[in-house]
This record gives C-alpha cells, sequence and structure tokens, in this order.
C-alpha cells in the first residue's frame, strides 16, 4: 500500500489495507515481495500528478518479474484521470476511485477473473452505510492514535482546489455512529483521535437540514462543537485533535467547546491561502485578511496557549507584488507555529486553470516562496522558543530515528519533542518532560516522569462501527 496526499488518502488507506486483510491478505515486506500493490493517489498539485506517473513506471518491471502481481490505482488522481490511468500505463489492473473505496478487494478479484477494470462512481450515495468510511474494516498504521473521518466531500468552491470535485459534494456521518465508533477505540486502547473532513466546521449542517426538511423541529446549525464535547467526554481519549477547519467557518461555539473540554488539544490549523482581499476574494475563500486575524485573535483569546499552522499559496493567477507583500504582513502578524507553503498549481476543471494569462512566471514565485520562508521560520523559532522552560506532556510514538536512547513524541500543541530515557518507552506513553532548548520543528526536552502507560493491545482488532 502506498499513499500519497493528505490524512483523509492516509485513511482510505487504512480502509483498503483492512478489507484486503479481512479478504485473506497479508502485508508484504517490500514492494518486490508483493503480489498486490495499491497505490491511493492525490492530485492536489500537478507533482502530485507527476510523481504517480513515475512510480506507475517503475513498477512495470516488477509485474515483468512476477506475472501474478496485481496493480491498482485509487484515489483522488484515480478519480480524476479515470481511463487515462490505464492510457498511460496498461500494466494497470484496477482503477478505482474516492467513491467505492469499499469495493478494493472485490475488483481485484474480478479482474484476476476477467482482466483489467475501471470503476469510478461520480458520488457516494448517503444512504450507503457500507459505502461510509469507518464502516469498513480499518487496519489502524497506530495502535494508541486513530483518524475519524467525520465528514467527506466538499461544498466550497476555492478558484484553486481540485478537492470537491473528487472527492464531491459534503456529507456529515451520524453524530450517533461516530461517538459509538471513538468509545470503540478508546475500549481497544486508543487515547488519541484526529477528527478529519475538509471543512469541519460545518459538520451536521447537512443532517440538521435533512432533518428539518423530514419534518422535525430542529435548528440548522453546525454540530462540530458539541462532536468536540461528546469525543472529548469519552473515558479513556486523552488527546482529540482535527483538520481542516475552515476559516470562515469558525464559531465561537467552536472555540468554547476546545476551551471547555480538557481532552481538545491547544491546536489550530487554520488555512489563511493568502493576506490580500483582493486575492481572497478571486479565490472565494470568504474572510479577508483583517477578519482571518480577528478570528484568530478570539481563538487564542478563547484557547490560552493555542499553537497555529496554516496553508500558504504563492503565485494565485495575478498575484501582484503589494497582494503578496500582504501575504507577508498578515503571516508576520499571525505569527503561526507553522506553515505548509505551496506554489500555486494550475488543476484541471477548475476556475483559476482558466486564467492562464494571470499566471505567475516561475522566477517570480521562486522569489516570493524564499521571502515568504523566512517570515515563517522567524515565527516559527520565535513560537518554538517560547516553549522552553515549560512542562509539556509527550504522547510517545518511538524512538527518534537518529538515536535509539531517544525517544519522540507530541505535545498537545502538537510539536515534535525529543528527549532522553535510559529505557525505551512503548508508543502511547504518556510522558512529562521540561522542555530545555527548542529548533525550528522541533523541541528538545529533559524526562520528569510518565503520567499514562499504554493500554492498546499490540494489536488493534479490525474496527467495524
Ligand atoms: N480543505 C482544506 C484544504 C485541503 S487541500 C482547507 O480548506 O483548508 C490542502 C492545501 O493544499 C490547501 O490548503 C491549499 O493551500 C493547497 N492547495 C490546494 N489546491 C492547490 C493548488 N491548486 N495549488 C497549490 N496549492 C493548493
Ligand atoms: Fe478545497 Fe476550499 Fe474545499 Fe478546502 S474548503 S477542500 S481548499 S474547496
Ligand atoms: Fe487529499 Fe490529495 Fe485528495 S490532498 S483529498 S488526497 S487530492
Amino acid at each position: 500500500m502506498r499513499t500519497f496526499g493528505c490524512q483523509m488518502n492516509e485513511h482510505d488507506s487504512e480502509r483498503i489495507s483492512g478489507l484486503l486483510e479481512a479478504d485473506g491478505m497479508a502485508e508484504a515486506n517490500a514492494m518486490d515481495e508483493a503480489d498486490v500493490i495499491v497505490l491511493n493517489t492525490c492530485c492536489i498539485r500537478e507533482n502530485a500528478d507527476n510523481k504517480l506517473y513515475a512510480q506507475l513506471g517503475q513498477l512495470k518491471h516488477l509485474k515483468k518479474a512476477n506475472p501474478r502481481l496485481q496493480i491498482a490505482v485509487a484515489g483522488c488522481l484515480a478519480q480524476k484521470d479515470r481511463d487515462l490511468i490505464r492510457e498511460k500505463a496498461g500494466h494497470v489492473d484496477v482503477v478505482f476511485g474516492t467513491h467505492n473505496v469499499h469495493r478494493a478487494a472485490e475488483l481485484l478479484t474480478e479482474a484476476r477473473e476477467s482482466g483489467p477494470i475501471v470503476e469510478i462512481l461520480e458520488e457516494t450515495a448517503r444512504e450507503d452505510a457500507a459505502a461510509f468510511p469507518s464502516a469498513l474494516p480499518a487496519k489502524r498504521e497506530s495502535d494508541f492514535a486513530a483518524w475519524v473521518t467525520i465528514q467527506i466531500g466538499c461544498d466550497n468552491n476555492c478558484a484553486f482546489c481540485i478537492v470537491p470535485a473528487v472527492r464531491g459534494p459534503e456529507i456529515s456521518r451520524e453524530f450517533a455512529g461516530l461517538v459509538t465508533e471513538v468509545k470503540a477505540l478508546a475500549d481497544v486502547g486508543v487515547t488519541e483521535v484526529t477528527l478529519l473532513g475538509q471543512n469541519v466546521n460545518s459538520y451536521g449542517r447537512d443532517i440538521q437540514l435533512a432533518r428539518r426538511q423530514a419534518g422535525e423541529d430542529v435548528r440548522v446549525r453546525p454540530l462540530f462543537g458539541d462532536l468536540l464535547r461528546d469525543v472529548g467526554a469519552i473515558d479513556g481519549i486523552r488527546r482529540v485533535r482535527y483538520t481542516s477547519p475552515h476559516p470562515k467557518d469558525l464559531r465561537p461555539e467552536t472555540i468554547t467547546a476546545m476551551a471547555e473540554t480538557d481532552a481538545v488539544c491547544e491546536h489550530l490549523h487554520f488555512p489563511l491561502q493568502a493576506g490580500s482581499d483582493r486575492i481572497l476574494a478571486q479565490m472565494h475563500r470568504g474572510y479577508t485578511g483583517e477578519r482571518f486575524l480577528e478570528k484568530l485573535q478570539e481563538a487564542r483569546a478563547g484557547v490560552p496557549d493555542l499553537a497555529v499552522t496554516t496553508d500558504i499559496i504563492v503565485g494565485f493567477p495575478g498575484e501582484t507584488e503589494d497582494d503578496f507583500v500582504r501575504t507577508l504582513e498578515v503571516a508576520a502578524e499571525a505569527r503561526f507555529d507553522s506553515a505548509y507553503t505551496f506554489v500555486y498549481s494550475p488543476r484541471p476543471g477548475t476556475e483559476a486553470a482558466e486564467w492562464t494569462d494571470k499566471f505567475i512566471p516561475a522566477e517570480v514565485t521562486k522569489d516570493r516562496m524564499e521571502r515568504l520562508r523566512t517570515v515563517i521560520e522567524r515565527s516559527s523559532r520565535a513560537r518554538h522558543a517560547e516553549r522552553v522552560g515549560k512542562t509539556e506532556i509527550a504522547a510517545v510514538f518511538g524512538p527518534s530515528k537518529r538515536d535509539p536512547d531517544v525517544m519522540s513524541g507530541r505535545t498537545r500543541q502538537n510539536k515534535l519533542v525529543h528527549f532522553a530515557s535510559d529505557k525505551p518507552l512503548k508508543a502511547g506513553t504518556y510522558a512529562r518532560v521540561k522542555i530545555v532548548d527548542s529548533g525550528m520543528h522541533y523541541l528538545r526536552g529533559e524526562l520528569l516522569d510518565i503520567t499514562a502507560l499504554p493500554t492498546h493491545r499490540t494489536r488493534i482488532p479490525v474496527v467495524s462501527a
């Protein structure tokens, strides 16, 4: 299983792995030992497309060496390119998209019997419980931390973004089912959950709307704050994270729920995209630079010690030097803990991809990217340095890559922390560490004591809601 793209895809990969294991397969140690290779793809930027086709090229010789080998391409790029995948790479056996992940095992069996299959559905059937995320067996990559999809698709229309086209309209999963699922995870020792959606702040709006249309007397409002509270109250759940909230939809109720629910971590991923009001309007983001900063201020006032990360796009079509300087100003004022920065990449079928006469030359975006990185690095270093002297709880995920005597974990703010321990600590241990040093991307700490030992079984059984 090879995964490209965001956490949604990571989670879909867990579901595909779970389905294949339930079908009797076992994970291979290496690509060249596998009888089935699934590439779960992303198409958010053009280099994601290129990466996939390069990788498929490399797999051709494996297929020659092992004629039994089946290659499947799943995910967002499959949803976008459909038949083109097999036209470019005829050695692919199965292509399936984002709306029929639940068919993974059957499609492989069918292809083995009757030849290559391309199956792409237009959307996920709201009523088809089997097609829904997490209603499927899932194999969890981590034993103590789990992802839970609360909503699929996206109803926004950001002018640069291909996600709505490949993931379909926004559909929320049922509230009670989600809470039950997290309880089941907690029962097998999961202590951290990350709630996933493209626009989590509007979670539940569609459910309420459907109820009202069915004649129930309910107020149509997002249920995200309620979900944070209910998930955070589950026995055994120590940490609740979520991603991503859309700045235009961040509501005071969500901030209050974060502040009042101990388990919800002090971290907000708050994608800015751009600072200039003119560009933000053309992107259809629904806020101005000023409004973004106000909302951020409200969040920081409500949740003390809040870490804030973001996504920023450089070189959106028509971005002038003045527009870009405004991005620098807003980013500097926001004092982000870290940022994912992307050069704008035109995506077929999206609105902004049509504005070819306004595309920004590569040498300009390169220069802007460097200047933006400098601003982000300054705040990252400063925000990390502010942690020195504080005591933090680290959720250990294992020994550090460089030194087996050093443990690595994440603080509640989602910062990477390294600390020495004379005996190895198992993943899922919670430890109190005193922060003594910091860098741009990490903290260094000294172990004070262990606050909780892992409670999960070594292998979490497949979960089926
Ligand atoms: N739903 C999330 C974003 C998911 S895509 C949200 O609204 O925050 C993750 C990030 O990829 C986006 O935040 C954006 O910064 C970046 N991105 C999306 N489309 C892009 C494109 N065409 N070119 C460059 N970056 C893009
Ligand atoms: Fe894309 Fe915008 Fe939806 Fe995020 S909110 S997935 S950027 S369309
Ligand atoms: Fe995610 Fe990439 Fe699809 S970012 S939603 S895997 S296009």
